[in-house]
C-alpha cells in the first residue's frame, strides 16, 4: 500500500510514521520547506517522545519519504490523508477550514492531471459535521466520478504519548459510504485488527462528530473535577481522594480526573468552541459545552490569583519561579497552555518570572518575551519568593527539597498540578499551596511575616 499525509504537524508526522511502521509506504508533504528540509535531513521538527527513532528506522527502511511535491506524493497512491490544522477561526470560534478545503483543491487538481487511479481521499484533521461532504464536493469538481473516495478518520492520539496511542488505539473510527475506503483503510489499519482494536465503520457525518462529542465530554470531565477541588477546598476534603473514589467506579474511569489549572493544549478549546458553534448553526445549543469553555477560561485566569494569594497578595518586585510551560509534559506544544493565560497577569502585576521547561522554551521565547529563560529547575529557583509548579514533567516530581529551600528566598511552593504532598512538603519546611487538598499546618520556625502569609 502507498498512502500520502498531507501536514507533517504533530498528527500527520506521528501517523505517517506510525503507518510506515505497519508496513505502508508513505509520503509525508508539507507546505514549510524548512520541515520538510529538516526531516530530509533526520532531524524531527517536534519533541514527541520515541518519534526520532521511528522516523530514522523507516525513512532508512525507505518506506517513510518527506517532500513538498504534492504531484510525486500522490502519484500511484491508494489513499491521502489530510492533517493540516484546524485552528479556531479569530473572533468567533468556529473551525477555521482554509486549510483543509486548500489541501482538497490542491489534491483534486494535482490528481486530475495523474494517470486515473481509484484514491481514497481521508480526512484525518478534527473537522465540523458537513466538512468531508464539502471535501467530496471540491474533489467533484475536478474529477470524474469513480477516481476518488471520501472517508473521515479521526485521531484521537494525545501529544506526550502519541506514539503508543496511534499504534495501539481503544478504537479507530472509519465515517464512509464506500465500499472501496473501506477495504482500502481497512487493509491499512490491518496490524491493528490483529491485536483486536475495534474498528468503528459509520458515516462521514458520525465520525466527524464522535471526535467532537469525544473531545468535548474530556474536557467536561476535567471541569467537573476542578470545580469537585473548588469545593474540597472549602469542606476540606482531599480531591485526589475523591477522583480516585469516584473513578474506582467502572461507570467513570479514573481518567481525566486529575485536578489542575483547567485544560489547554491545541484541542480541547478550540474543538469544545468550533463543537458549540456547530450546534448553534443546527438550532441546537450545547449548553453544557458552553460552560465547561467558560467555567474553564476562568479558571485558567483565577490561578493567577492564587499565586499572588500565596505571595502575600502583592507580587510587585517579586520574583517567581515558574516551572513547566507547556500545557502538559513530554511535548513542546503552548497552544493555549494555562501558562499564556497565568503569567501575563503576573508580569503585568511587577513580577519576575524565572521559567524552566525541559522542551518548550523555544516557542515559549516566542510567545513569552518577557520571562527569564533559565538552564534548569534549580537555576529557575535563585533568590525566587515562590516557586510555582505548572507542568507535571517527570523530572519535577523528585526535586532536591533541600536545595530548593536553599535556593528560595521564600519557602513558598504553589504546586497546580499535584506533584507533590502537603504533609511531606511541610515537614520539609514549605508553605505548601496545591489544589484541592487541605494546606497543612504552616511549618513550625517560620517568621511571623511568612506565618502571616500561611
Ligand atoms: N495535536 C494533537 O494532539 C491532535 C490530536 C488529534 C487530532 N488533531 C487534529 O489534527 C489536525 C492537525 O493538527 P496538528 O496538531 O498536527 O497541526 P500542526 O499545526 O502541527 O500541523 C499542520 C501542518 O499542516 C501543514 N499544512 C497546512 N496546509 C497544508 C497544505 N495545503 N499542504 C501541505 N501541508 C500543509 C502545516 O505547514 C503544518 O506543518 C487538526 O485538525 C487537529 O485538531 C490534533
Amino acid at each position: 500500500m502507498r498512502i500520502a499525509m498531507i501536514g507533517t504537524g504533530y498528527v500527520g508526522l506521528v501517523s505517517g510514521a506510525c503507518f510506515s511502521e505497519f508496513g505502508v509506504s508513505v509520503t509525508c508533504v508539507d507546505k514549510d520547506e524548512d520541515k520538510i528540509a529538516r526531516l530530509e535531513r533526520g532531524e524531527v521538527p517536534i519533541y514527541e517522545p520515541g518519534l526520532d527513532q521511528l522516523v530514522a528506522v523507516n525513512k532508512a527502511a525507505g518506506r517513510l519519504a518527506f517532500t513538498t511535491d504534492l504531484k510525486a506524493a500522490l502519484d500511484g497512491a491508494d489513499a491521502v490523508f489530510i492533517a493540516v490544522g484546524t485552528p479556531s477561526r479569530r473572533g468567533d470560534g468556529h473551525a477555521d477550514l482554509s486549510y483543509v478545503f486548500a489541501a482538497a483543491a490542491e489534491i483534486a487538481e494535482t490528481l486530475a492531471q495523474l494517470p486515473a487511479n481509484r484514491t481514497v481521499v481521508v480526512t484525518k484533521s478534527t473537522v465540523p459535521v458537513g466538512t468531508g461532504r464539502r471535501v467530496e464536493h471540491i474533489l467533484s469538481l475536478h474529477l470524474p466520478a469513480g477516481a476518488y473516495d471520501v472517508a473521515s478518520n479521526p485521531e484521537f492520539l494525545r501529544e506526550g504519548s502519541a506514539i503508543q496511542d496511534f499504534m495501539r488505539p481503544d478504537r479507530v473510527v472509519i465515517g464512509t459510504d464506500s465500499e472501496h475506503a473501506r477495504t482500502v483503510l481497512r487493509a491499512l489499519y490491518r496490524p491493528l485488527y490483529l491485536l483486536e482494536t475495534p474498528v468503528l465503520f459509520t458515516t462521514i457525518e458520525t465520525a466527524e462528530l464522535i471526535k467532537y462529542a469525544a473531545n468535548a465530554f474530556l474536557a467536561a470531565k476535567i471541569t467537573f473535577i476542578n470545580q469537585v477541588a473548588d469545593l474540597c477546598e472549602s469542606v476540606g476534603a482531599d480531591v485526589q481522594d475523591v477522583a480516585r473514589g469516584i473513578g474506582l467506579d467502572g461507570r467513570i474511569g479514573r481518567k481525566f480526573l486529575h485536578a489542575g489549572p483547567g485544560f489547554g493544549g491545541s484541542c480541547f478549546p478550540k474543538d469544545c468552541a468550533a463543537l458549540v458553534r456547530t450546534a448553534e448553526e443546527a438550532g441546537k445549543r450545547l449548553t453544557m459545552v458552553e460552560r465547561v469553555l467558560e467555567i474553564n477560561d476562568s479558571r485558567k485566569r483565577g490561578m493567577a490569583d492564587r499565586i499572588v494569594a500565596a505571595c502575600g497578595g502583592d507580587v510587585a518586585g517579586k520574583t517567581i519561579a515558574v516551572l513547566g510551560l507547556t500545557f502538559k509534559p513530554n511535548t513542546d506544544d503552548m497552544r493555549e497552555s494555562p501558562s499564556l493565560s497565568i503569567l501575563p497577569p503576573l508580569i503585568e502585576a511587577g513580577a519576575t518570572i524565572r521559567a524552566f521547561d525541559p522542551e518548550g522554551m523555544a516557542e515559549s521565547k516566542k510567545l513569552l518575551p518577557e520571562l527569564e529563560y533559565c538552564e534548569d529547575a534549580y537555576d529557575a529557583m535563585i533568590d525566587a519568593d515562590a516557586l510555582v509548579l505548572l507542568t507535571e514533567w517527570n523530572e519535577f516530581r523528585a526535586l532536591d527539597l533541600a536545595r530548593i529551600k536553599q535556593l528560595l528566598r521564600r519557602p513558598i511552593i504553589v504546586d497546580l498540578r499535584n506533584i507533590y504532598q502537603p504533609q511531606e512538603m511541610t515537614e520539609a519546611g514549605f508553605i505548601y499551596h496545591s489544589v484541592g487538598r487541605a494546606m497543612a499546618e504552616p511549618p513550625a520556625g517560620l517568621s511571623a511575616n511568612l506565618r502571616a502569609i500561611a
